[in-house]
């Protein structure tokens, strides 16, 4: 089979980080098939991609595209060559319909539209084509994640791309989301698109890619048949050692009750009540699982819990205090942590340093003061230890959050929270976009943390995740929390029986 893509020794350093993102990558990817790329976070997935895509220059090293070798200066020349890239935040237009949105610089393209209708019909049929069902009409703002995803697939094949690169696009989808959106690319293949699909998530690469290749530290390991591969074969190559799937633990040894929610509700911006009239405690050396399909109230308790969202009704004790009226600072300095689930915008400030932003909320904290002032000696010895601890490649002190890979910048949040000596730690889908040795190591700090006495939240749309982490688990199903489940209760059955508003009385009957 001929090639659509082959990288030819391809490198690139970046002087800012002193990282060498990409050393010498050489393979091939076949027209026509699905080609994963796998690796650990900073491993150079997305550098080599926007290479490809004409984002970034290589400092060495050509591209061939369809056997010809390419230079691109710009998105611009790679799309002229038939290469579209879904980035993993996307970069829609909100007040602006699907239709617009696909079309949007190219609306006097080769197919000369003249009006509305025309485009309208276009996007309609160029839909049907390729089986990806949306409305023409509707306003992108108002889309599920898993929508807009699909208008910029859309997008990219209104520019009559033959190349498809997905950087994590499944990093951003609940599970129920996935296998239809797997069986899409699967159609795309079959209709004669090449794709490039980068995913943490091992299962998936075997179920839909014909090919993976694995990167590690800017270099590529290998690449695999999927029919000849397993997930520990793959976790073992990015990593380099062994990696261990299932969770160890002892089991939990409960304390005093150190979160007490009773009657809690909260009513949206909109005016509809989102979180119903929920009790709960949580007891110090336990974790807690949430679980849920998104969009069930979890965003709403989790909010209400920081003090993000006020509580209509209901509320909220800390240690015994109320903390119903007390805002994000004041719950922080109680010792509330919280590892948000949206890094990009609520946990992180990119443009300043990893330092600045590990201190981030805690810089009245006496940690790391002498006498008044900040102590800038215990301050970066702080940064260093989460640096190291949580193996953040290509960070430094003083450096750019804004530079690392996406997995990286959720380990910041992650080690700054969890080293912040909470009595009550929230984290929101902790490991999305983590590769599979960080997930084993963030699990076995929160474990740790748990032995510790510390009474933690896990909110995940991962069952895996809840199964294998909490003690306890509750399922929020239409704002109410519809059951909790404890020791052998806690199996996908019921979590799954409670999650679409079921009972467990029904299960044992
Ligand atoms: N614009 C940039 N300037 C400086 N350094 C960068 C830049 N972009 C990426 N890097 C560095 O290059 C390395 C590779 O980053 P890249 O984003 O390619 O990793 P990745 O494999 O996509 O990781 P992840 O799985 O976390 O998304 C990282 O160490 C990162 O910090
Ligand atoms: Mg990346």
């Amino acid at each position: 089979m001929e090639n659509a893509v082959t990288f030819n020794s391809i490198s690139k350093y970046f002087a800012s980080t002193h990282v060498q993102a990409n050393q010498d990558v050489s393979f091939s990817i076949k027209k026509g098939e699905i080609h994963a790329i796998c690796g650990e976070n900073g491993a150079g997935k997305s550098t080599l991609m926007n290479i490809l895509f004409g984002i970034e220059k290589p400092d060495t090293g050509t591209i061939e595209v369809n056997g010809e070798i390419c230079e691109f200066h710009a998105p611009f020349d790679a799309i002229a060559k038939g290469i579209g890239m879904v980035h993993q935040h996307f970069k829609v237009v909100n007040s602006f319909s699907v239709t617009k949105n696909i079309l949007l610089g190219i609306e006097k393209g080769p197919w000369g539209f003249t009006n509305a209708k025309k485009e309208r019909e276009f996007v309609q049929q160029l839909s049907e084509k390729y089986s990806l069902p949306i409305d023409p009409d509707q306003i992108v703002g108002t889309l599920p994640v898993g929508l807009l995803q699909r208008v910029e697939i859309l997008k990219m094949l209104a520019r009559e791309v033959s190349i498809l690169i997905l950087d994590e696009p499944t990093a951003v989808l609940t599970p129920q989301e996935v296998k239809p959106f797997l069986q899409t690319l699967r159609t795309l293949a079959k209709n004669g698109q090449t794709i490039l699909f980068i995913s943490h998530k091992l299962q998936e690469v075997l179920d839909v890619a014909d090919r993976v290749t694995v990167m590690k530290k800017g270099s590529v390991v290998g690449t695999k048949s999927t029919e000849d591969t397993t997930i520990k074969e793959l976790a073992t190559m990015m990593v380099g050692r062994e990696v261990v799937f299932t969770v160890d633990k002892e089991p939990a040894v409960p304390k005093a009750t150190v979160l007490e929610v009773k009657e809690l509700s909260v009513i949206n911006p909109l005016g509809v009540k989102v979180l119903k009239n929920v009790t709960f405690q949580v007891k110090a050396g336990e974790i807690y699982g949430l679980a849920g399909v998104s969009g069930n109230g979890q965003e709403a308790l989790v909010s209400a819990l920081c003090g993000l969202e006020k509580a209509s009704e209901g509320s909220i004790l800390l240690e015994g205090e109320d903390i119903t009226r007390s805002d994000v600072l004041e719950r922080k300095n109680l010792g509330l942590a919280h590892v948000p689930e949206d890094r990009i915008n609520v946990g992180l400030n990119l443009q300043t340093t990893v330092k600045e932003n590990v201190l981030m909320g805690f810089q009245r904290n006496k940690r790391f003061k002498k006498r008044l002032f900040l102590d800038q000696e215990i301050c970066e010895s702080h940064a260093r230890n989460i640096i190291e601890q949580y193996a953040v490649a290509g960070a430094s002190v003083n450096g750019e959050v804004g530079k690392l890979s996406g997995g990286n910048m959720q380990k910041i949040v992650l080690g700054r929270e969890l080293t912040s000596e909470p009595k009550l730690l929230i984290v929101n889908q902790p490991t999305r976009g983590l590769d599979v040795g960080s997930i084993e190591f963030v699990h076995k700090m929160l474990i740790q943390q748990r032995d510790a006495g510390v009474a933690i939240i896990v909110v995940s749309v991962e069952l895996e995740e809840i199964l294998s982490l909490s003690d306890r688990v509750g399922v929020l199903c239409a704002g109410i929390l519809q059951g909790e489940l404890t020791g052998d209760q806690i199996d996908e059955k019921n979590i799954g029986l409670l999650m679409v508003g079921g009972t467990l009385d029904e299960t044992n009957e």
